[in-house]
């Protein structure tokens, strides 16, 4: 069972490949792709327990000099402080410009080493061997990298793409319920914003909160789906001038709930699903879309065992002045994603902040 998908890009198109029991396969596919002969692997101390040998190995008996760099796990640790562990391994082991990063882990580690590769001696390469549901279908793809100033998340960043993303569905079998959960929203997310046809194979699972209840052959499928999603956009709008912003649905409330809360109350992926609660509540009361859709939509989250209440206790007037500091606001207006039917998404800044008001009320 295996699937491959394509990024095309302008300047260097990749692939993602999908296929069970692929992490002892990383070393032969990233031989044909010329990057360099050595590899510094990065990752965090439970990942690497776990897989670290294993993806040595594969990358020794493909050729590669492999050195690693293991950081500590956790959003706490996504700083400029961890980044310089990455480049003093960089310079210990001298990286050239041909070699390549490799991150073995969650959207941390990945960013993280996105952002190391980019940056050192002005960019090498990057490949991503994501570890959580999360990453695979979200993180990994698409360049974004970056780690978090003491004030924001993600502000120091660079676009980079990787040259290769190899997803294992297999190593998900040691990743926590909750994790597997969040990752869940992202893809919802896709069903809402891009793929009819993945919202409706969601609907058909009886259930989505573990996954011992998704078959391997859906699991399969809805990765594919949504990696192929987050292709589409990205090939057609790299760098967030227009169409990738459709990918933040349920990210504009969901952020403000997530550092209102220090990020400790709720994990990204159950902020992003309270966020998708919020702007599909906003789309019916501004006549964007049905509340059929709405119904739908709810209980697909719910069905992902994510929340879909605002967690209390909650200022709703500093989510509303949280808003305003977020990336996504443009020119002092707050933007928008708000869905327009199943499979499509509309970018808007004309939500009156009343109906904002009034739609966080009726999620205390
Ligand atoms: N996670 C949103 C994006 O990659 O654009």
């Amino acid at each position: 069972m295996a699937s491959v998908v394509r990024v095309n890009l302008p300047q260097q198109s990749y692939e993602i490949a999908i296929a069970c029991g692929s992490l002892g396969e990383l070393g032969a596919q990233m031989q044909p792709l010329q990057l360099g002969k050595k590899v510094l692997l990065v990752s965090n101390p439970v990942l690497y327990r776990h897989y670290g040998e294993q993806v040595q190995a594969s990358l020794k008996t493909a050729g590669f000099e492999v050195a690693s760099c293991i950081l500590p796990a956790g959003e706490q640790y996504k700083t400029l402080k961890s980044l310089q562990k990455i480049y003093d391994a960089a310079l210990e082991n001298r990286l050239e410009r041909s070699s390549t990063m490799v991150a073995l882990g969650g959207g941390v580690v990945g960013d993280m080493t996105g952002f190391a590769a980019a940056t050192w001696l002005r960019g090498i390469n990057v490949v991503q061997v994501p570890t959580t549901l999360l990453a695979m279908v979200d993180a990994s793809i698409g360049g974004k990298t970056g780690v978090n100033h003491p004030q924001g998340k993600n502000l120091i960043g660079a676009f980079h793409q990787p040259r290769l993303v190899l997803i294992d569905p297999d190593v998900l079998k040691t990743l926590p319920a909750r994790e597997f959960r969040a990752g869940m929203a992202e893809v919802i997310k896709y069903g809402v914003i891009w793929d009819a046809e993945l919202f409706v194979k969601l609907e058909e699972c009886k259930r989505l909160d573990q996954m011992r209840y998704v078959s391997a052959d859906l699991l399969l499928e809805i990765l594919s789906r949504s990696c192929q999603s987050k292709a589409d956009v990205v090939s057609k709008d790299e760098k967030e001038s227009g169409l990738r912003a459709i990918l933040n649905y349920g990210h504009t409330i969901g952020h403000a709930v997530e550092s209102l809360t220090g990020y400790k109350v709720v994990n990204h992926g159950e902020a992003v699903g309270i966020g998708m609660v919020a702007a599909s509540q906003l789309a019916v009361e501004l006549q964007m879309w049905d509340k059929d859709c709405d119904h739908r939509q709810l209980a697909l989250i719910e069905k992902a065992g994510l929340p879909t209440q605002l967690p209390a206790p909650l200022d709703i007037d500093k989510i509303l002045e949280s808003l305003q500091s977020d990336k996504k606001v443009k020119a002092g207006k707050v933007r928008f994603v708000l869905p327009e039917k199943i499979g499509a998404a509309t970018v808007t800044d004309q939500v009156p902040a009343d109906l904002i008001r009034q739609v966080l009320q009726g999620m205390q």
